[in-house]
């Protein structure tokens, strides 16, 4: 099935990023359903060389996450559902600098987007997607942050939505899906567990699984991320980006997104080397980075209490790590020690009350200085995935 000719977006089809089987992007989808493969689905688009907009047409458009709609995989743009989520500030960390000895440095300040994270990319698109293709309901696993966001964005949508989040989650995350009027399961498990519960009921009660990526629009929400850096810094890429990772939407976004942009001619070849930041109490991508391999082993009894890092094995590991490997970056495990020194140094010194996760990412950067792979010219961009108000 193909979309109408009066889309604004480019957007073409879905393929599968393990084996390449196309997909109907014109019915709700969610992995790949080839035998043996059910790998992650992602949008593809019909991308030709197009002049980048000027300062005075940048000016004048959506000053949120749906900036480019042409790139976004939707049909009728007056139907997304949006709480002007996105461009969020990257900001010049210049004490940080000065206390690191870095020339540059930003970090990429998430913590204002509705719901306080990143989430909110993901969700917006995939809340409008589930919306134009007909879904009544939609349900996800959550470490925190996301099952917040897919309630609020199914609120706005007038949709309902089911939340699976384990039991030891921190409080304020249970009680904004309640407020936004979210059905929440608490579980006795781990993030993976949650979506079995999900995976088990979801055919009898119609609800679409919007887990981490598995299914296709999160990822096209959370790329969003990797236009606003490249625009930010006036079309071209940092040399370094350091990610916390949980299940990797936003790293693998960030990398797709600027293959897109490269396709219209908007940037250039060069791209930063990503990194992948973890807890060392769940660390599985470090770990199947630092062993070559190709995939990653469930991490038992994960902890930490960066609970967004709470993902004991990534569905798109063999993306994640594709993408740490293509761009000769790599993957960093920290205490919980580091990560609580890095999210007080990112109040300290530069006012922003990060998550958790946001001082890993920081946290990180010092490991890799100590390591020899960032040095002091080296461009560097932090992700502050979110606010540390709803971890107290
Ligand atoms: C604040 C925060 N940072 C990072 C992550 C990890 O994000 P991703 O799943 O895209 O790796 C999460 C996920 O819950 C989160 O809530
Ligand atoms: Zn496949």
């Amino acid at each position: 099935m193909s979309i109408p000719a009066s889309r604004p977006s480019n957007f073409e089809t879905l393929t599968c990023t393990i084996c390449g089987a196309i997909h109907d992007p014109g019915v709700v989808q969610t992995i790949c359903t080839e035998p043996d493969c059910h790998g992650p689905l992602a949008a593809r688009y019909a991308l030709e060389p197009t002049p980048r907009p000027s300062a005075a047409q940048l000016a004048e458009l959506p000053r949120t996450a749906w900036r480019f709609p042409q790139l976004m995989p939707i049909t009728d743009e007056t139907k997304i559902i949006t709480l002007h989520e996105g461009c969020t500030p990257l900001i010049p960390a210049t004490r940080l600098c000065a206390a690191s000895g870095l020339n540059s440095l930003w970090i990429k300040d998430e913590s204002g987007n509705p719901t306080g994270s990143f989430k909110a990319r993901g969700l917006t698109a995939a809340v409008t997607k589930a919306l134009e293709l007909g879904a009544q309901a939609i349900a996800l696993p959550t470490a925190g942050n996301a099952g917040g966001a897919a309630a609020a964005y199914a609120a706005k949508a007038g949709m309902e939505c089911v939340v699976v989040m384990p039991v030891d989650t921190p409080q304020i995350f249970k009680t904004e899906v309640k407020a936004f009027g979210g059905t929440l399961i608490e579980y006795e498990g781990l993030i993976d567990e949650c979506g079995k519960v999900i995976a088990e009921q979801k055919e009898e009660k119609n609800w679409y699984d919007v887990s981490t990526l598995k299914e296709p629009y999160r990822v096209e929400g959370k790329k969003t991320l990797g236009f606003e850096i490249a625009e930010q810094l006036d079309w071209t890429l940092p040399d370094a980006v350091i990610y916390p990772t949980g299940g990797g939407t936003g790293l693998v976004g960030m990398w797709k997104a600027w293959a897109e942009l490269e396709a219209l001619g908007w940037i250039g070849s060069h791209r930063p080397k990503m990194y992948a930041v973890q807890a060392e109490g769940c660390a599985p991508v470090v770990t199947a980075f630092t062993q070559g391999a190709e995939r990653c082993q469930r991490v038992e009894n994960a902890t930490t209490y960066a609970s967004g890092l709470r993902v004991p094995c990534p569905f798109a590991d063999r993306w994640i790590l594709e993408v740490l490997r293509r761009s000769e970056g790599g993957a960093v495990a920290l205490t919980e020690k580091q990560i609580q020194e890095g999210q007080s140094e990112l109040a300290r010194l530069e006012g922003i009350f990060a998550a958790p996760e946001g001082g890993a990412a920081w946290a990180g950067v010092k490991v890799l200085q100590e390591r020899g792979e960032i040095s002091p010219d080296t461009r560097v961009v932090v992700v502050n995935t979110g606010s540390g108000y709803k971890y107290c």
